[in-house]
């Protein structure tokens, strides 16, 4: 067991982290240590108490003075006790103040990992080293009750929090704020590492330090984001890519949500992470409970890398739950830049037969299959086959398209609805539109209310049908807009806080009830690319289309970032045309090979227009993944060079967890007459062991781990713009 009590002191130990919190003599639940692995001394003799100016003291305190919840470290700080500091809760319990005061009641653990009805949250098998702590705070007037959930993965250093509101009281209780979860720090100093971006440029890195007041990251879009994604890291100023100590907060919530981070009076840290509180409201009835989002926080003393590799192998092993997980994901093309609104069922299938040569695995149908849909102003919510277009039923099709030896699958935009579409004529009320007022559009469409039943209702009736109706493998499930004046006909007006939450709730439903009806299919995410890449949909989605944005460089950029929190093998990457759709540039067919080979693979092309050097290109490619998908879907990923820091080429690498093969990428990002030698150090390796290594699958010599480690290698010279190698090495036998 991972969780010791002695004297109301929970130390919560992983392989090389400890967490500590103890009900204190008032009964305050007080934070006392997080970091690297320690012993269960009490570490509450670090906190330092002293009368401070203007800082409310605790009746239960009597005359000490020295008490006060504005400094001292919590667990779960609340508004109302004193504490000015950022809160996790604003709760009216009756009389109309927006503030209460949590003593601890009791504590329960088990083995194993607790739940979240209808959210979700990592788990763990019997057989695995995790254990859940559940404490249980109480106000100090109502009976009004927080549960806080500790669930301890000790394998990946990785400690999930949740809190369970609960109203035992006989009035109605008005929650304005509830948080996942709060994590204090005796000291400043420390940068935070945060991943903003906007559409078609996801999850660029930016590293700041933390100043004296609040920091603020946020999502009021109703979904988790282009703009800022529920990930953030806290780290030391000295920490690096290989060494020390950091902390990563991810939250596994695909709405809106938002994270603070406040340097106090006394250099003290506190960050808070939940749902997004700014039209945040929920009502509590006597006997009702609200549940929050899980937040995973891990602890690396081993740079940020370590850090990552906490959250990849995590969320691989104890969130991910598809029958696809441990499989080679399908190489597969998608028409959508290859046709965008104009094909039929012959176009589809000259690229299919062009797919099967090339020996890829999957045709994907994107965009406008449906209703009346040839361009994006019309038809979403009309889930029925235009046969016409088609040329055929989806059956058909699909039926062809595995005669070629491929799978298929199929776009759908679910939560959607154009106004010039069946649905939009018989239920306008299905759409979130603020009565009497006309609605904020975006691309062109509305937002269905998932809140409602039977909007739920329909939606799955649809899904079910078309999944019903073929042999369809795989969803990608999209999302393209964001979330504006929202308003469901069905909530009265004090609950109209409620809807953005209720909307995700109903989200995961809907997700949820298809994943048990299909457990084989292949789900993938998308939201706009990577609008929705959150920790959260990964529970349902075990790939996610990273961008929009095809372009194999700022590929590389929008794959590093997403490195940080999420593990490679749920990135969703493509090669496409060149010059590029999004930004006209052009890279050679063999880089975008080897950006796309950074996740999950596939084609976003016209296969039937390739040039014969570039389907002899793309045959390698496709051989390449088959060979090493191990390496890509399971291997340690190491960012070997920043794409923000280095201007001239941009490396990584995937080393198997044993040691004994790794894959190192290598894009060049300039060019220069008369260059400088270019090295790069592998990591992950047997010292001892005698590698043999293949550049671009050609013979280039054998040398030992501890050189490949610490001499490195040096890289060929470029050759042209945007050029590229692959680097590949093997214990020898
Ligand atoms: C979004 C997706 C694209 C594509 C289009 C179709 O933008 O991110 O990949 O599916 O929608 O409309």
């Amino acid at each position: 067991m991972a969780i010791i009590i002695k004297d109301n002191v929970f130390t919560l130990q992983t392989q090389n982290s400890t967490y500590q919190m103890k009900a204190d003599s008032k009964g305050v639940l007080l934070h006392t240590y997080y970091g690297r692995k320690t012993d269960e001394t009490d570490y509450s003799y670090m906190i330092s108490m002293a009368d401070r100016g203007f800082s409310g003291n605790l009746y239960e305190a009597r005359e000490d003075r020295t008490y006060s919840l504005d400094f001292l470290p919590q667990e779960f700080p609340v508004r109302g006790s004193g504490d000015y500091r950022i809160s996790c809760m604003h709760a009216d319990l009756g009389t109309g103040v927006r503030d209460c005061l949590l003593f601890f009641h009791d504590y329960r653990i088990w083995h194993g990992k607790y739940e979240l009805e209808g959210l979700p949250a990592m788990f763990a098998s019997e057989e695995e080293a995790v254990d859940t702590l559940e404490i249980i705070l109480k106000d100090s007037q109502e009976e009004f009750y927080v549960h806080l959930y500790y669930g301890v993965f000790e394998e990946h250093d990785i400690i999930t929090r949740a809190a369970r509101v609960e109203n035992r009281t006989d009035k109605e209780i008005r929650l304005s704020k509830v948080l996942s979860a709060c994590l204090d720090m005796d000291h400043d100093g420390m940068d935070m590492i945060h991943f903003f971006g906007r559409h078609a440029g996801e999850r660029e890195m930016e590293r700041v330090p933390l100043f004296h007041g609040v920091t603020e990251l946020r999502s009021t879009r109703g979904t988790s984001s282009h703009q800022h994604n529920p990930f953030v890291i806290l780290a030391d100023k000295t920490t690096s890519e290989e060494m020390g100590a950091c902390f990563g907060f991810s939250l596994l919530y695909s709405g809106g949500f938002h994270m603070h981070a406040e340097v106090d009076q006394f250099h003290q840290t506190r960050l808070v992470m939940g749902i997004d509180d700014s039209v945040f409201t929920w009502s509590l009835q006597p006997g009702e409970y609200f549940v929050t989002p899980e937040l995973a926080m891990a602890y690396s003393g081993q740079g940020l890398s370590g850090l990552s590799h906490c959250y990849h192998n995590g969320f691989q092993k104890n969130l991910i739950r598809s029958a696809w997980k441990d499989k080679r994901r399908p190489i597969l093309v998608n028409n959508w830049e290859a046709t965008y609104f104009d094909f039929n069922a012959e176009k589809l299938l000259d690229i299919a037969k062009e797919a099967a040569e090339l020996e890829l695995d999957m045709l994907v149908l994107d965009d406008g299959w449906f209703g009346k849909r040839d361009d994006d102003y019309s038809g979403l919510g009309d889930w029925y086959v235009n046969e016409e277009k088609l040329g055929c039923s989806l059956k058909e099709l699909a039926d062809n398209v595995n005669e070629l030896g491929l799978m298929f699958g199929l776009w759908f935009e679910p939560e959607m609805i154009s106004e010039d579409s069946n649905l939009y004529r018989s239920h306008p009320e299905w759409a979130m539109v603020v009565p009497g007022r006309k609605p904020i559009r975006g691309r062109s469409q509305l937002v269905l209310d998932m809140s409602r039943e039977d909007v739920r209702h329909y939606i799955k009736e649809r899904l079910f049908a078309i999944l019903d109706s073929a042999n369809i493998q795989y969803v990608k499930w999209d999302m393209n807009r964001s979330v504006a004046a929202a308003y469901s006909a069905l909530l009265p007006r004090e609950r109209q806080g409620e809807l953005r939450h209720r909307y995700v709730l109903g989200l995961y439903e809907v997700m949820e009830a298809m994943l048990k009806r299909y457990p084989d299919l292949l789900l993938e995410g998308c939201s706009g690319g990577g609008g929705r890449y959150d920790a959260g949909m990964l529970y349902y989605a075990p790939q996610i289309w990273c961008s929009d944005n095809t372009d194999a460089i700022e590929r590389l950029s929008i794959h590093y970032g997403t490195s940080f929190g999420y593990p490679m093998s749920s990135v969703s990457a493509h090669v496409s045309v060149c010059p590029n759709h999004q930004n006209g540039r052009v890279t050679p067919f063999k880089t975008r090979g080897i950006c796309a080979m950074q996740g999950t693979f596939g084609y976003e092309l016209d296969l039937s227009k390739m040039t014969e050097e570039e389907k002899e290109e793309a045959r390698e490619q496709v051989r390449t993944f088959k060979e090493r998908y191990r390496l890509f879907q399971f291997g340690n990923y190491y960012r070997i060079t920043s794409p923000l820091e280095n201007r001239d080429f941009t490396a990584w690498e995937y080393a198997d967890k044993d040691g004994k093969e790794a894959y190192m990428g290598v894009v060049y990002t300039d060019l220069h007459g008369n260059p400088a030698a270019q090295s790069v150090k592998f990591q992950g390796l047997l010292p001892e062991g005698n590698y043999v290594m293949q550049k671009d699958n050609k013979p280039a010599g054998t040398y030992t781990g501890a050189a490949l480690m610490n001499g490195g290698i040096l890289l060929p010279v470029p050759v042209e713009n945007y050029d590229s190698c692959q680097i590949y090495i093997r214990l020898e036998e």
